[in-house]
């Protein structure tokens, strides 16, 4: 198993170097990315080409470790900037971003794209066919810091000629967008702007397609890099894109066609905040990262392995975190993990975003928490990693729905990725493994297909669900679905639209709940509040799980199960954690998956391995000790036996294995 560090040898002084090596291989370190911001270090100037330092740096790490080499381009230089400033991007309020950080570029300059390839080809023609470069990395967290966006000319030219491939007469896309509203009828290309400020909003279908054409600029940002490369590489060499799951303007699962390998940064805390993200979140993240290249492990290019900030310093990692966090992703589908970093930086603006090692160089704490995980899956890594990820349930997620969203979110309580992972978490906490699926993938191998928040439509997945429905599938929707068509317009149908009939169901009116707002749903004895939004259901065929507790629409369904062929589950309002563990459980195990909710905090990854199944529990609460019931016999990885309670201290990760059939 591949187990590395994030190495700034350009930011290290050369004196540490053989150091740096000796400490690395008494971590156990096989791997190193490097190079993703270093273009003034092989380009000094514009066209003059100077290799020496990175020969050095090849032939010096290349003796012990294999290498990942990143692009620089996430950040031109200066001399660049200097000569081309139209590469910076614009805000929607017109102003053009700085040099001074990175990410200053627009993918939409044809000019930056020349200056990309080219520093690109140098690079791979320079170490394309070194024996140690097994991997590539194209450039750095596309969109990352608010850059998934540009709104200058450059990029308005481009997504009108986008436009115009779309839709290609003026009168279709007047038709599509409905500009008769507000007298916003375009006559010629050139009229169609950005969305820059305006008073109010722009049109909800000119924004999403915004939204598609800046990923679709980034795809072929990606592409050009991907395709300069691959010629120039050695045939085993991969190439990689290290995603974050966090910015609004790429869909990141048709990027991740265009790559060999999906890699993930994974921080499950950063900067300013003071705890980790809920392990649901996480435990989402690597299901996309696995899920987006259907089922195929993915590279962690950056697991965090310190407090992170820049003007301020985020949350220590408690001891535990490093290994608890490793395996999380190992569990999930991860076939690499990549410490971020392995040495603090003296100086620029990630002074203290500490590593491994910290600013005074000498191996402590944390030092020793990696090597033992390392350790740990230097031994056992490769068999987890050849044993296979199954799951019955699969989670349905489009990009372009979290853009509809994220444009008109109803309710300021409302937050497309904190609302989803809700969504998600609840059959996390269920102990069932859980795939990502998105429209084009195949559903019938899964008991449970989740559908939240499916309030774009997509005609791809509307007909591949309602299929899965007809063969007998079992659905879980939620609120506001099937609302809007593909081109973000409302329809006529009577909600929730084409799954009305599926569902039995009539949603005759709705409430959008703002924060100082809520209701109530009572499901039985248990009393959730409602937020964020209620459907006002009518049952046509469901059964009536649970209804509202207050406003005159006291005693309406808000959460309804229908038995079409299999069963529909509707969940008409934004209910809490606890209604939709009773919700999920019903629906996971009426549907033949042995669900178990979980204590608060504990994780179960199961692996199914060659005769033997895998398991991984693990307590995310950096407080209280859980424990589980073992069902048989097991063994931990070391060979001890386990039978009865399992105790999980804080912070605990136990993996256990299992003859198939024990
Ligand atoms: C990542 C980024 C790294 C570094 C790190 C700091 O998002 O890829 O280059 O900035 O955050 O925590």
């Amino acid at each position: 198993m591949y187990l590395g560090v994030d190495y700034y040898p350009e930011q290290t002084d050369r004196a540490l170097w053989n150091e740096d090596v000796r400490l690395m291989k008494e971590l156990g370190v096989n791997v190193i990315r490097m190079a993703e911001f270093a273009w003034t270090m092989m380009e000094p100037a514009d066209g003059e080409f100077d290799f020496s330092f990175w020969d050095e740096v090849v032939e010096t790490f290349g003796e012990h470790f294999d290498i990942v080499l990143g692009t620089p381009t996430a950040t031109p230089p200066a001399w660049l900037i200097e000569k081309c400033p139209e590469i910076l991007p614009v805000t929607k309020d017109g102003v053009r971003i700085s040099f001074g950080a990175r990410r200053h570029y627009t993918v939409n300059s044809p000019i930056y794209r020349e200056y990309c390839e080219r520093i690109t080809r140098k690079m791979a023609e320079r170490y394309g066919r070194h024996p140690r470069v097994i991997g590539w990395q194209t450039d750095n967290e596309y969109g990352h810091e608010q850059s998934d966006r540009s709104y200058g000319d450059v990029d308005q030219v481009a997504f009108q000629a986008w436009l115009k491939e779309r839709y290609e007469t003026l009168d279709a896309l007047n038709a599509a967008w409905g500009t008769v509203f507000w007298s916003h009828t375009y006559t010629a290309w050139t009229q169609i702007p950005v969305p820059r400020t305006v008073f109010q909003e722009h049109n909800p279908s000119l924004l999403v397609d915004f939204d598609r054409f800046c990923s679709d600029a980034y795809r072929s940002f990606n592409k050009l890099q991907v395709d300069t490369l691959r010629p120039l590489i050695h045939e085993d060499a991969f190439i990689t894109h290290n995603l974050v799951y966090s910015d609004m303007a790429i869909n990141q699962q048709q990027m991740a066609q265009d790559l060999d390998y999906v890699s993930f940064d994974n921080y499950p805390v950063w900067g300013g905040l003071p705890e980790p993200n809920r392990f649901e979140k996480t435990a989402h993240d690597h299901d996309l990262c696995r899920s987006s290249k259907q089922g195929k492990g993915f590279w962690v290019m950056e697991q965090l392995s310190g407090a992170q900030g820049w003007s301020r310093i985020g949350y220590l990692p408690r001891p535990g975190h490093i290994r608890l966090w490793t395996h999380q992703a190992v569990a999930r589908g991860a076939e690499a993990i990549v410490y971020f970093r392995f040495r603090a930086a003296d100086f620029g603006t990630e002074e203290f975003c500490h590593g491994i090692i910290d600013h005074d160089g000498k191996p402590k704490r944390k030092f020793e928490e990696v090597k033992h995980v390392m350790s740990e899956l230097h031994a056992h890594g490769d068999m987890i990693n050849a044993a296979t990820y199954k799951s019955d349930v699969a989670v349905y997620f489009d990009q372009e729905n979290l853009w509809a969203w994220t444009h008109q979110p109803h309710s300021d309580a409302f937050n497309f990725k904190q609302e989803f992972v809700r969504f998600y978490g609840a059959a996390v906490r269920q102990g069932v493994n859980t795939d990502i699926v998105f429209p084009g993938d195949a559903l019938d191998s899964y008991k449970l297909v989740i559908v939240p928040l499916y309030f774009l439509g997509n005609d791809v997945f509307d007909e591949t669900l309602i299929d899965y429905i007809e063969n007998g599938g079992n659905v879980i929707f939620t609120y506001r679905t099937g609302v809007k068509d593909p081109i973000n317009r409302c329809h006529n149908l009577t909600l929730p639209g084409k799954f009305a009939e599926y569902a039995g169901i009539e949603i005759d009116e709705y409430e959008s709940l703002q924060t100082v707002q809520s209701n109530e749903v009572r499901l039985g004895d248990q009393v959730s509040e409602a937020n964020i939004w209620c459907d006002l259901i009518t049952p046509k065929g469901a059964e009536v799980l649970a209804t509202y507790g207050q406003a005159f629409y006291k005693g309406t369904a808000a959460i309804t199960r229908h038995t079409y062929k299999g069963d529909v589950t509707y969940i008409g309002s934004s209910v809490d954690d606890a209604m939709l563990d009773t919700v999920y459980h019903e629906a996971l195990t009426r549907a033949g998956i042995d669900a178990n909710r979980l204590p608060d905090d504990v994780e179960k990854v199961d692996r199914h391995g060659d005769g033997q199944l895998i398991r991984f529990y693990m307590n995310h609460s950096t407080e209280v000790t859980s424990s589980v019931e073992l069902d048989g016999t097991w063994q931990t990885l070391d060979g001890e036996t386990m039978t009865g309670t399992l105790e999980l201290e804080p912070l605990a990760v136990f993996l256990l294995k299992q003859e198939v059939g024990a």
